[in-house]
């Protein structure tokens, strides 16, 4: 992963730029990373934008064909990204460094990053994953409405060489990858469970007008979130589940 690395100035999307190249053109090897200085369309979950000031965080896809994953395995490798971005950072900021459920790399109650993976599916196997990832690195200040961000600036007080980081992300990403593709996807799944922000605590969640007390007891094979509430288990999806910080 990043032998083949294409730096941008300015795109909409690095997802979008890396999907066009694949329907576009001749083969893109596995492996191939678009990075861009800025992006004037960066989106993220659930339809949200994403915004990074120009030049200061890592904003980037990695195309990836997964063709040995079924549509229900998609979770693993939602797990296997997470994981290596999470085992970047972690060496710098320590055990305050979460993933959240399902991909968002979290520092304490603050949003460090997340991804926007989409899948290309051929029958039912994953053909190509377009891996977009948002990291905030050396942003110094973000706007009111994204309070609940931060950035490893933020936290250490120091700048960061963004080609050095994508670097390392790109060996960690592999390394969980060959783990899933060598078929080790339980070990994979464990490491997930071991990261995840407010895993066995007790919190309060917010399910359609249900606010409630919980405890995130696991999550499915296929990426479902489960809370138990008393004593009962509920599953959620992404547009299910709200975690409530207070
Ligand atoms: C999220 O947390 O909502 C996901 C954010 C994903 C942002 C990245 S930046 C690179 C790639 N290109 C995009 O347009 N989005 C992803």
């Amino acid at each position: 992963v990043g032998q083949n690395l294409l730096s941008l100035k300015e795109v909409d999307s690095t997802n979008n730029f890396l999907k066009n190249l694949l329907t576009n053109s001749k083969p893109v090897p596995e492996g191939t990373v678009i990075m861009a200085e800025t992006q004037f369309a960066g989106r993220g979950q659930q339809n949200n934008k994403w915004h990074a000031e120009p030049g200061k965080n890592l904003t980037f896809s990695i195309l990836l064909k997964p063709t040995f994953l079924s549509v229900t395995e998609q979770f693993d490798l939602t797990r296997a990204v997470s994981l290596g971005v999470y085992d970047t950072l972690c060496p710098i900021l320590g055990s305050a460094l979460k993933i959240k459920w399902p991909n968002d790399i979290y520092y304490g109650d603050k949003k460090l990053g997340g991804m926007l993976i989409e899948n290309i599916l051929q029958g039912n196997q994953i053909k190509s994953a377009i891996i977009g990832i948002g990291l905030n690195i050396n942003q110094d200040v973000f706007p009111d409405e994204a309070s609940n961000a931060t950035s490893v600036k933020q936290i250490l007080h120091k700048d960061y060489d963004l080609r050095l980081i994508l670097a390392e992300i790109c060996n960690n990403v592999e390394a969980y990858y060959l783990s899933l593709k060598a078929g080790k996807i339980n070990d994979v799944r464990n490491a997930y469970l071991n990261r995840l922000y407010w895993f066995n605590e007790q919190k309060r969640f917010k399910a359609g007008d249900d606010v409630f007390e919980g405890i995130i007891t696991g999550v499915k094979d296929n990426g479902l979130l489960v809370v138990q509430q008393n004593d009962n288990e509920n599953t959620y999806n992404l547009k299910e589940i709200e975690f409530l910080n207070n």
